[in-house]
């Protein structure tokens, strides 16, 4: 795949890649336009989607000084794993569309940096070769399939292979409808389908129970919740923590940016378990923030993936480095020596 050296053209000075968003522009470079715009979109008008960023601005840093912070540590344990800094991967599908090693090279990224990587349901074939790649924790998003023996039969075959969690994701009961996947006809390529990939339309909160039983002891997680209501039945029904999301605005658009979620869910919540959020992070600031309203830790989805499809497992560490350093900068500027400084207090509503 093309590298931001490989497109210079000779004799020209180095474009420094200094920002996620540099190796989106280097990503959109490398792929074909279909390609692109799938991961890149979101549903209908793109409203959730911009939200997810926007959300950001709304909130300043109250930062603090002479608190000896110069040398802050971003370190923290999520439901028993020790994390480098609290930023994890987040499923995306299909990632062979993106770089030939696809999940592994994520995955390799991921460990190599010290966090963990949520492995797509959609890597379903892959899902031993994934988990191999590497030393280090990695974790299992579920589609719940329609049909459950298959589904037991992958969840077994999850446990097997070592994943520590699952990460039940709720908000795909049907496709999101995204206008530019129409426009440009793109379809996945059918060899990158798994072949009992049929998502149940019908959950239910008791599918949760199913799948507890079935994961033995593993923690599960609920991703896709934006209301206290159902954060609340989410904790009723035995959830091990919770991720606030709108899955990158692709599903229902016109809903509101998963940070503006976040403050509510934390609210009801109240600490018994751990609340995720992931949607627009792109910025050391913006983990920061979230830190701030009661995430324990964030996921990114996009930033992951247009590092390896601009540099394969180097770019993705490459955009999950610039992150932690852009946290460890934030912190050391807020006077944040560890994540047990970050709280309300850091924050304000930007006017
Ligand atoms: C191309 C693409 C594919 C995705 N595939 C999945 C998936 O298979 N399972 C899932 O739970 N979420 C999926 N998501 C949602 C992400 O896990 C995550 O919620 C979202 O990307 C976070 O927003 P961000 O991209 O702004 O960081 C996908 C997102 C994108 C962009």
């Amino acid at each position: 795949m093309a590298t931001g050296q490989d497109q210079r053209p000779e004799g020209a000075p180095a474009t420094p890649i200094l920002t996620v968003d540099d190796y989106e522009r280097i990503a959109r470079d490398a792929l074909s336009e279909p390609v692109y715009d799938f991961f890149a979109g979101g549903a209908v008008d793109e409203r959730t989607l911009a939200r997810n960023r926007a959300a950001f601005e709304r909130w300043l840093l109250r930062p603090r000084y002479l608190r000896g912070a110069a040398a802050p540590d971003p370190s923290t344990r999520l439901l028993g794993v020790p994390l480098a800094f609290p930023v994890l991967v987040a499923p995306v599908a299909y990632q062979r569309l993106l770089h030939p090693e696809g999940e592994l090279a994520t995955r390799r990224a991921a460990a190599r940096v010290g966090t963990v990587m949520v492995v797509s349901s959609t890597a379903a074939d892959l899902l031993e070769d994934v988990a191999a790649a590497a030393e280090g924790p990695a974790w299992w998003q579920l589609y719940l399939w329609r049909d459950r023996g298959a589904a037991a039969e992958l969840l077994a075959r999850v446990r097997e292979a070592g994943y520590g969690a699952l990460v039940w994701t709720v908000d795909l009961t049907t496709w999101g409808r995204r206008l530019r996947d129409l426009r440009t006809g793109f379809e996945v390529p059918p060899a990158l389908v798994p072949s009992a990939h049929d998502p149940e339309p019908d959950l239910r909160w008791e599918d949760l129970a199913w799948i507890r039983e079935r994961a033995a002891g593993l923690p599960v997680l609920v991703k896709g919740l934006l209301t206290a209501e159902d954060a609340r039945l989410a904790l009723e029904h035995g959830a091990d923590g919770v991720v606030v999301s709108n899955h990158g605005g692709r599903q229902l658009d016109a809903v509101v940016g998963s940070l503006e979620a976040l403050p509510e869910i934390v609210e009801t919540v109240q600490g018994r378990v751990p609340v995720l959020m992931d949607g627009g992070v792109r910025r050391g600031t913006d983990v920061l923030v979230a830190l701030a309203l009661g995430a324990s830790a964030v996921l990114v989805g996009r930033p992951a993936a247009w590092g390896l499809a601009a540099e394969g497992e180097r770019g993705v560490a490459g955009a999950l480095s610039i992150l932690r350093d852009e946290l460890e900068s934030a912190m050391a500027l807020t006077g944040c020596r560890t994540l047990a400084d970050v709280g309300p207090a850091l924050v304000r509503p930007a006017g």
